[in-house]
């Protein structure tokens, strides 16, 4: 068996900043050692035979869902879709409703007595933008559940997505430190978490990447966010800095990671804000702004970037086509590494 096979039995996968870069490693190396074994049709399906992944979407998804299930089959499980509206709708106390909703602790504790891990993604509507609800329901199933937690993005993180990234930026530039990574805002409509940014932003000051976080003025992430970064560069090396300048940050930077979220003021959070989403507030704020494309001439300002996105991307809005579609696009092995990191995850933890 792979050395890194039951490493982390039990553990939850809620977030990052609890893992050490070194176990962050591991899982890396892990991940590259699945992707080589799938890309050679090698078998690993006594990894997780006969494991079941429960997956809990209460919103929609492409790659999350799809990397999860086959990431499952490949390993010789099996993952199940559960929909909030087939389920009785699984809910934090204060949020019940006689027979539409289960308590939280029932549920897990009823998945756990079925199956190997709970998988949950929440955020947006089903959280009605309550900023940090969407993490409490993922972090109130893993208090009740033995058997691990996996986050699948909530309103705060997107673990999932951040393990992807670093494998695709190990790919293409070999190393981390004395890289500068550009975590930058970017024009689109509509409301969007603050889950990717900050993951990103997370993950790339525990590598010990030079990172520069780019906004305009209003488009912050949580403080305290920006205190884990900055306790990162403390603790691994590297730099973090802030700036309101999407071409001043792209400048001499060997990756960059353009994206959209809305502004803080037209969201509920610990920044103060509206007690309700306000979405005529967030498409204002965001078209003052709609200068924030990544196109070929900021790309033209980098050290030969690779161009980030998680997915979907708002052509046209966040990216033009040219860089999206173009050589300095990793997008793809970004999305597909989503299948090889989930499955390194879910080999060490279930
Ligand atoms: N990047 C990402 O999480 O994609 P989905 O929303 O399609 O799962």
């Amino acid at each position: 068996m792979k050395s890194y096979v039951g490493i982390f039995k039990g553990k939850d996968w809620l977030e990052t900043q609890s893992w050490s870069q070194e176990d962050l490693t591991t899982l890396l190396k892990a991940a590259k050692d699945l992707k080589q074994e799938y890309k050679s049709r090698e078998p690993s399906a006594d990894i997780l035979r006969d494991r079941t992944l429960f997956m809990i979407f209460f919103n929609r998804s492409l790659r999350t869902r799809n990397s999860f299930e086959a990431g499952m089959t490949q390993l010789g499980g099996h993952a199940h879709f559960l929909s909030p509206q087939d389920i009785y709708v699984p809910a934090l106390p204060e949020d019940e409703e006689a027979y539409k909703t289960e308590r939280i602790a029932d549920v897990a504790r009823v998945l756990d007595e079925m199956g190997d891990a709970i998988a949950i993604r929440i955020y947006g509507d089903a959280t009605k933008w309550l900023y940090g609800r969407g993490h409490r329901t993922i972090e109130e199933f893993a208090r009740w559940a033995r058997i691990p937690v996996i986050n699948m993005e909530d309103d705060v993180y997107h673990p999932c997505q951040e393990m992807a990234d670093i494998q695709a930026i190990d790919e293409h530039l070999g190393k981390f430190r004395g890289k500068k990574f550009v975590m930058s805002w970017a024009y689109s409509e509509g409301l969007k978490p603050l889950a990717v940014p900050q993951s990103c932003c997370l993950i790339a000051t525990k590598m010990g990447m030079d990172v520069v976080f780019a906004r305009p003025r209003g488009f912050e992430l949580e403080d305290g966010i920006m205190k884990l970064c900055r306790e990162n560069v403390d603790r691994y090396g590297g730099s973090f800095e802030e700036t309101d300048s999407m071409e001043e940050a792209f400048e001499g930077a060997h990756v960059v990671y353009p994206k959209s979220w809305t502004a803080r003021a037209a969201l509920p959070g610990p920044w103060g804000g509206p007690a309700q989403p306000d979405k005529q507030l967030a498409l204002e704020l965001a078209r003052k702004y709609n200068s924030w494309i990544c196109d070929q001439a900021k790309m033209d300002l980098t050290n030969k970037a690779i161009y980030m996105h998680c997915l979907p991307a708002d052509r046209g809005m966040e990216v033009t086509d040219e860089v999206i579609d173009g050589p300095q696009s990793v997008v793809f092995d970004e999305a597909g590494n989503r299948l090889h990191s989930q499955k390194a995850i879910m080999a060490a933890i279930m």
